[in-house]
């Protein structure tokens, strides 16, 4: 018989998921996209959610990218890099979404670990920008991983730093990226707003005022036997 893990850790993503920096990213890349001639694509916004620096570059310019060196693309995504740092500067406690702080709370009263998982390498400052930094147990970032989004390798960083296994965690994302990810990797899968991008999610919520600690609990009981089967552990 299959043994059901107990829940350990919620791995949130960032960008999203604990503040609306998309829009953030999307314009930056769309004023560097513009600047060099190409012209984004519509959808940018979503396109790039979850994505690392680097694919979400390629994205922004599309077919144009074939124009530029190397080097010429390493100095676009440095500067769109420091117009979104610039962009970020404004943020404050009040950009932390509805919910977030109350999930915190009851987690920590629950004696679930909080963790980040995000693929930024700007994470920790933007968690200092919204105040949240001291809130969690570990911090998987932009740095943490070779392999971005759908890879799991964040993922796994994470859940490694607070000594859980996949199936002991549930995995919190607004991108189809990220629920791949989540999914190829072991965790149970919670999808965050977009249900036209995150239909493969174990579960779908609005925002993180839909949950608690318990129905956290719920939500994973009732996947993560799944989740640890494919893992190979059988019980
Ligand atoms: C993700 C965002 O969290 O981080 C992506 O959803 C972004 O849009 C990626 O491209 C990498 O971020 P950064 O800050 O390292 O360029
Ligand atoms: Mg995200």
């Amino acid at each position: 018989m299959t043994e059901t893990p107990e829940l350990k850790a919620v791995l949130f993503d960032l960008d999203g998921v604990l503040v609306d920096t998309s829009e953030l990213h999307a314009s930056a890349w769309a004023q560097m996209a513009r600047s060099v001639g190409a012209t984004p694509p519509a959808d940018i916004k979503d396109q790039v959610r979850g994505i690392s620096r680097m694919e979400s570059l390629k994205i922004a310019l599309g077919e144009d990218v074939s124009r530029f060196s190397e080097a010429e693309l390493d100095e676009m995504a440095a500067r769109k890099n420091a117009r979104y740092l610039e962009m970020v500067q404004d943020l404050t406690s009040d950009d932390l979404l509805p919910g977030a702080g109350e999930l915190f709370d009851d987690l920590d009263a629950a004696g679930v670990k909080i963790v980040l998982c995000s693929a930024s390498k700007n994470a920790k400052t933007v968690l200092e920008g919204i105040g949240i930094s001291d809130r969690f147990a570990a911090i998987a970032d932009g740095h943490s991983y070779e392999r971005g989004k759908p890879h799991a390798d964040v993922f796994w960083a994470g859940a490694r730093m607070v000594g859980a296994e996949p199936a002991e965690c549930i995995v919190v994302e607004d991108a189809a990226a990220g629920i791949t990810a989540a999914l190829d990797g072991g965790f149970v899968a919670l999808g965050m707003g977009h249900p036209e991008l995150l239909a493969h999610s174990h579960h779908l919520i609005n925002d993180l005022r839909d949950v608690d600690a318990a129905s956290l609990r719920d939500i994973h009981a009732k996947h993560a036997a799944i989740c640890n089967r494919r893992n190979g552990n059988d019980g």
